[in-house]
């Protein structure tokens, strides 16, 4: 059973503003605990199963964010973006608030599966090369796909700035100018490079799945959900211990 907190600081963990911003929402009715007004930020809660309102808007009570995201085109994974708006801003701010960042990042016109979140061990657990996690990219390419270029990329080619050559992991092609490739590292633009080195172009990119992570079917493009303790133990069996 999880220890009671006062309300001020939970709102505050999970990115309401500061303590006495949250206090003052309390103060002003603004905020629920399990469907019932609260009256007092000094009153201690359970966090357990917790759903607040805040404002009219619905918030269950994570200790830490872990989310899904499904990146569409034109944006960029970095707070302070050079030439296209961030994804963050297509977040809620309290996740933003509270510090969530990307697991890798994709390229401004990449779309798919990002995983994001405010636990830094669980981000360096599954950004760290040696853990092999396996990240599955649906490539549409510009010209018709070869068995010489996939028996070529899974055979290594090596990039312009590292002699050590990068393997794809898989390659499946479902298409003639479609391809899903596994690759379990995470070289800058490493999937369009691969597939430049093998005498062929990425038109479009799409990632599908990290580790056994799939991204959900009914999550649309821009829209994030939370991560459950099964997803997070489906993510951990990904990892090479
Ligand atoms: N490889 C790329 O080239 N771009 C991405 O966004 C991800 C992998």
């Amino acid at each position: 059973m999880a220890k009671p907190i006062t309300l001020e600081k939970i709102l505050f963990s999970q990115g309401f503003g500061t303590r006495r911003y949250c206090s003052d929402l309390v103060f002003a009715e603004l905020v629920k605990v399990n469907g019932v007004l609260a009256e007092y930020p000094e009153e201690k809660i359970s966090p357990e199963s917790l759903v607040l309102s805040v404002d009219g808007k619905d918030w269950e009570f994570h200790e830490k964010a872990y989310i899904a995201f499904n990146k569409p085109s034109g944006y960029e994974c970095s707070h302070k973006t050079s030439h296209h708006p961030s994804i963050y801003g297509l977040l809620p701010q309290p996740l933003v608030e509270r510090g969530i960042q990307c697991v890798g990042r994709l390229d401004y016109d990449t779309t798919g599966l990002i995983l994001m979140s405010d636990d830094g061990q669980f981000i360096h657990k599954m950004t760290t090369p040696k853990k092999n996690i396996g990240k599955i990219y649906q490539i549409t390419s510009a010209e018709v796909i070869t068995t010489k270029q996939i028996d070529h990329l899974l055979g290594g080619v090596v990039l312009d700035d590292d002699p050590a050559p990068c393997f794809a992991k898989a390659c499946e092609k479902l298409d003639d100018r479609v391809l899903a490739m596994t690759i379990v590292e995470g070289r800058y633009h490493q999937v369009k490079r691969m597939m430049a080195a093998v005498g062929n172009h990425v038109a479009a990119l799409h990632r599908t799945t990290i580790g056994q992570y799939v991204m959900p079917t009914d999550l649309a493009e821009g829209e994030w959900r939370w991560l459950y303790p099964d997803d997070i133990t489906q993510l951990s069996k990904s990892i090479d211990s």
